[in-house]
């Protein structure tokens, strides 16, 4: 079968095999820390001190890991890809940027954060978003806005998700859509896939194991990432 228009989307199983913990597993990143505490805009304005610490522990342990074959062998497609190719990760790690910035994608490819950037900050006052690879203080001041503070670049629960318009673009009109070492537990990004369908897209999961929405896909592969991310883009 020939596939011209491919989204996949990613999740935190993709970048398991690196290092990174995922969310929900037994000694996931949510085990150890209550959610309404680290993410989302009212546990910031309780504890800011709190927050920031947890995204500085996260932003420090990135620079200690690397992109894998996954990340890698999506990196080798993204250059060969004669198409559209949008790669949408609820990822908040900078791993696929660093495996696309070593093989340059082809220019039909693009990378959207959904979830946001660990590597980023944003200013609460005037909303720009810049690079910061450092740790934030409780009551970073903003370098962009007298009154502003700096606050992780993070979609937290309660918020939107990032770049929306452009995802559903993109799923309206694609033919192939794989989703890849994500639970499925958290909407919007869960719901993809309905909209891939409703396009006749071609439907593939790939994770550790069938997820709660396994029968809404046509296809699944099954096996960690860094082997069934390679084969299936063989197969390709
Ligand atoms: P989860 O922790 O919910 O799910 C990780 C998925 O990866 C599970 O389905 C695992 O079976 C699978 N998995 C684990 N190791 C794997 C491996 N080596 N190879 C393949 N699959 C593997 O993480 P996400 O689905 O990414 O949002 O979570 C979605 C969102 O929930 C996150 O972006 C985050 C979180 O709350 C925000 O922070 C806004």
């Amino acid at each position: 079968m020939i596939h011209k228009n491919l989204v996949i989307l990613t999740g935190a199983g993709v970048s398991a095999e690196s290092g990174v913990p995922t969310f929900r597993a037994s000694d996931g990143l949510w085990e150890g820390h209550r959610i309404e505490a680290v993410a989302t805009p009212e546990g910031f304005a309780a504890n800011p001190a709190l927050v920031q610490d947890f995204y500085n522990q996260r932003r420090r342990h990135l620079a200690t890991v690397q992109p894998n074959a996954a990340h890698r062998a999506l990196a080798d497609l993204a250059a060969r890809w004669d198409g559209d190719f949008l790669l949408v990760t609820q990822n908040v790690d900078d791993l696929h940027d660093r495996a696309h910035a070593e093989t340059p994608p082809a220019s039909g490819f693009e990378l959207i954060h959904m979830h946001g950037e660990l590597n980023k900050a944003r200013c609460t006052a005037s909303g720009v978003v810049c690079d910061w690879t450092g740790d934030l203080e409780a009551e970073q001041a903003s370098p962009h806005h007298p009154r502003g503070r700096m606050r992780p670049h993070i979609v937290w629960f309660g918020e939107m998700p990032l770049a929306m318009e452009r995802i559903e673009a993109a799923l309206e009109r694609c033919d192939l859509f794989v989703s890849i070492g994500t639970s499925g537990a958290v909407y919007p990004a869960a719901g993809f896939v309905q909209l891939a369908r409703m396009a006749c897209a071609r439907t593939v999961e790939i994770n550790l194991q069938p997820t709660q929405g396994a029968r809404l896909f046509d296809e699944g592969v099954y096996g960690p990432a860094t082997e069934a991310v390679p084969a299936f883009v063989a197969d390709l």
